[in-house]
């Protein structure tokens, strides 16, 4: 039988797909070396599955070890590849880790698939390609260019993608253009726990909401939207899971381009109202001044996944606070918590 490699497989994305793909009856091999995540997210895929999933404590930038797993895992069939920094001020700060490290994961597994014969890639990539661009909703068509280190790890990874297909013409590789991904499995069992204070906006207000922040910053209410602040095409984690499963069973020859988006856009005022009322606790927030760097709108226009992939997101914004906060009241310091 089948399996797929997750690089990065521990973490916030790799964690609810692998339970995906385990609900979907394919296996799963997890290749992560914990730098930004805990083998009890792992521990839970298993609980909530029913199933063991091989783990391999492993630094993706590492050929020999890499090679290991392909080598002691032929069933291998695709790879997910997940396993890259992503936090753009930190980008700023240490490019040359960003890139050492996404640039060098990536091609690591191109290298390895290559070697071993493995045909399908499925990669993360992320709506900050589309830079500044102010057309919405974007297209996979829309104009790319980037604003961080972080951003143009994607946008090269995604360029090395194409020119390996067009060197290997039995290459199917997937590039997932992800908008924000937000929320938690319902069960509560795994999410989003960040190292530190959060930077993006859903986890920042879970933790307001159990009391470990005392209340949010709004950047900015002076945007052209209909009321000032930012909005942005928030994604259920679990939709977005869904939409990996999806790209893997429609994998196709050559390079295919989606954005795994809802099409719609919320702003920050709206997800805290809509979180307010999902989880029946208020949010203390003030306004100040705009982040630099943020734009005003963006959100996707998911047509193509909706009629290639067959894909399309079910949770609506509501759903998403609902299972964010579950997730944070059952683990209020994510997996440092005791076992639930
Ligand atoms: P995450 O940090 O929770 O998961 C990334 C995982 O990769 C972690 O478990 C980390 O330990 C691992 N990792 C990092 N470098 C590694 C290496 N060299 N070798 C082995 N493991 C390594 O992040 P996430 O939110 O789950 O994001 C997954 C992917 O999706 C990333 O590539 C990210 O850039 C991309 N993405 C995320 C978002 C988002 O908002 N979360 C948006 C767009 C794209
Ligand atoms: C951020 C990343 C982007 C990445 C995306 C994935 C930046 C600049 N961009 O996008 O590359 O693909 O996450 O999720 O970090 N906000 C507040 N207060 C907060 C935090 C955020 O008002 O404490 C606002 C922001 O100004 C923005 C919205 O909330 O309008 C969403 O912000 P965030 O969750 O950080 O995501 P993005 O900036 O869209």
């Amino acid at each position: 039988m089948a399996s797929v490699l997750l690089t990065g497989g521990a973490g916030y994305i790799g964690s609810h797909t692998a339970l995906a793909f385990l609900e979907q009856g394919i296996d799963v091999v997890v290749a992560d070396n914990f730098c930004n995540s805990q083998p009890e997210a792992i521990r839970r895929v298993e609980r909530l599955a029913q199933k063991e999933i091989k783990v391999y404590e492993a630094d993706v930038c590492d050929r020999a070890a890499m090679r290991r797993i392909f080598e002691e895992n032929p069933t291998i069939d695709a790879v997910v590849h997940f396993a890259g920094l992503k936090a753009v001020g930190e980008s700023v700060k240490i490019p040359l880790e960003y890139y050492r490290n996404n640039i060098d994961s990536a091609l690591v597994v191109c290298e390895m698939t290559e070697a071993f014969g493995v045909h399908k890639i499925v990669f993360s990539s992320s709506a900050t390609v589309y830079g500044a661009s102010t057309e919405v909703p974007l297209t996979e068509d829309s104009t790319t260019g980037c604003t961080s280190p972080y951003g143009w790890t994607k946008y090269m990874i995604e360029q090395i993608l194409r020119d390996y297909a067009n060197a290997n013409k039995q290459l199917e590789a997937t590039l997932l253009r992800y908008f924000n991904p937000v929320g938690a499995h319902p069960s509560g069992m795994i999410g989003e726990d960040p190292k530190g204070i959060p930077n993006n906006l859903m986890p920042y207000v879970c933790q307001v909401a159990v009391g470990r922040l005392a209340k949010l910053n709004v950047y900015g209410n002076d945007y052209p939207t209909s009321d000032g602040t930012g909005v942005r095409d928030y994604i259920h984690v679990v939709d977005l899971a869904q939409g990996h499963v999806a790209a893997y069973l429609k994998s196709k020859v050559g390079v295919n381009v989606y954005n795994l988006g809802t099409g719609r856009g919320s702003s920050v005022l709206e997800v805290i109202h809509a979180f307010e009322e999902a989880a029946g606790v208020k949010i203390p927030y003030e306004i100040t001044a705009r982040r630099p760097g943020d734009v005003a709108i963006c959100y996707a226009d998911p047509k193509r996944a909706n009629e290639e992939l067959g894909w399309r997101a079910q949770y609506d914004l509501r759903d998403m606070c609902r299972d964010g906060y579950n997730w944070q009241r059952k683990n209020p310091n994510g997996y440092l918590d005791a076992q639930n």
